[in-house]
């Protein structure tokens, strides 16, 4: 199993690091435009290859995509990250042209590789992917949802006062902070509704904390976060690679589903060796619905600016 991760940066190089510990791939490559830089860190992390005990051999190249030729699964993280007080949107000016030459470059070297999207803003450069690229659906995946459901379980088992591993939650919609929609009536702490432990009030505190997540990290840090976005990267990817058949909310390419069309949103999906392997429609009651649907409306507007970029 060969994973390319393009652009080593603080998500990818994190990314990179979760698949070679959980030791699943034979082969990562470690992808960069910035002389020497992959090369870097695939050297670093592969010093602790003895000290974290795995066997996956990662290799950098200065976009050298001869490099990453065979590839199953690609990981794109290139572009620049938010810096505090942006909205991913407004990163769509600099990163579309970077998204669209990546996906041409990775497919001319692996035609069969299954590409998951984390640049941002991460629903529309997944769309873009489609639109540039042609592959089939199931074979490009938009990052975000199992993020944001990662940050919605932290929030949750705080407010509770629980370890993450008792609460299960999902979010779906788009990954931007008005476009999230925490499924807090879904919920639980294993199997009990989260609504049995905390009043309406802070479960709608939760959500709201959710929604935040990447924009509260970002005033934080100084730029947009990684360990939560490479872990959940390496999560998708070893579902693909291991044909786990795990549902995560994931952005896809919608024909219908949720009664909407042309797009790629948050919605539940199956994913094994094919990618994604189902589009699961859960019963929303009605305010989910709408706010599904209005987060629709924003990831659409945003695809409205990427058309007149003229890239497809
Ligand atoms: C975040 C970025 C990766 O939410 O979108 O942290």
């Amino acid at each position: 199993m060969k994973v390319t991760v393009v652009g080593a940066g603080a998500v990818g190089a994190s990314c990179a690091e979760y698949i070679a510990i959980k030791d699943f791939a034979s082969e990562v490559v470690l992808i960069d435009i910035k002389e020497n830089y992959a090369e870097g860190k695939a050297m670093d992390l592969m010093q602790t290859a003895s000290l974290n005990g795995f066997d996956t051999k990662i290799i950098g190249s200065t976009n050298d995509y001869s490099k990453t030729a065979g590839s199953d699964i690609a990981v794109i993280t290139s572009g620049i990250p938010r810096k505090p007080g942006m909205t991913r949107e407004e990163l769509i000016g600099i990163n579309a042209g970077i998204v669209k030459m990546v996906s041409e470059n990775l497919i001319k070297y692996s035609p069969d590789v299954i590409l998951i999207i984390v640049s941002n803003p991460m629903d529309a450069m997944t769309y873009l992917a489609h639109k540039a690229t042609g592959l089939p659906k199931n074979r490009i995946i938009g990052m975000g949802g199992a993020l944001d459901s990662a940050r919605f379980k932290y929030r949750l088992s705080e407010a509770i006062g629980c370890p993450a591993s008792d609460v299960d939650g999902m979010v779906i919609g788009g990954h931007s902070d008005k476009g999230m929609v925490p499924l807090t009536r879904l919920a639980t702490r294993n199997s009990v509704r989260a609504s049995e432990f905390i009043d309406e009030d802070r479960l709608a505190q939760v959500a709201a904390d959710t929604k935040v997540g990447g924009a509260t990290l970002t005033g934080m840090l100084g730029t947009s976060a990684w360990y939560a976005p490479g872990a959940a990267v390496s999560a998708l990817v070893q579902a693909i690679a291991c044909d786990q058949k795990k549902m995560f909310p994931c952005s896809a390419l919608l024909e219908g589903e949720y009664g909407l069309n042309d797009l790629t949103i948050g919605v539940p999906v199956i994913l094994g060796k094919n990618g994604i392997e189902k589009i699961v429609e859960i019963d929303l009651n009605e305010d989910e619905k709408a706010l599904l649907a209005e987060s629709a409306k924003g990831v659409s507007a945003t695809n409205v600016l990427l058309s007149g970029l003229d890239l497809f």
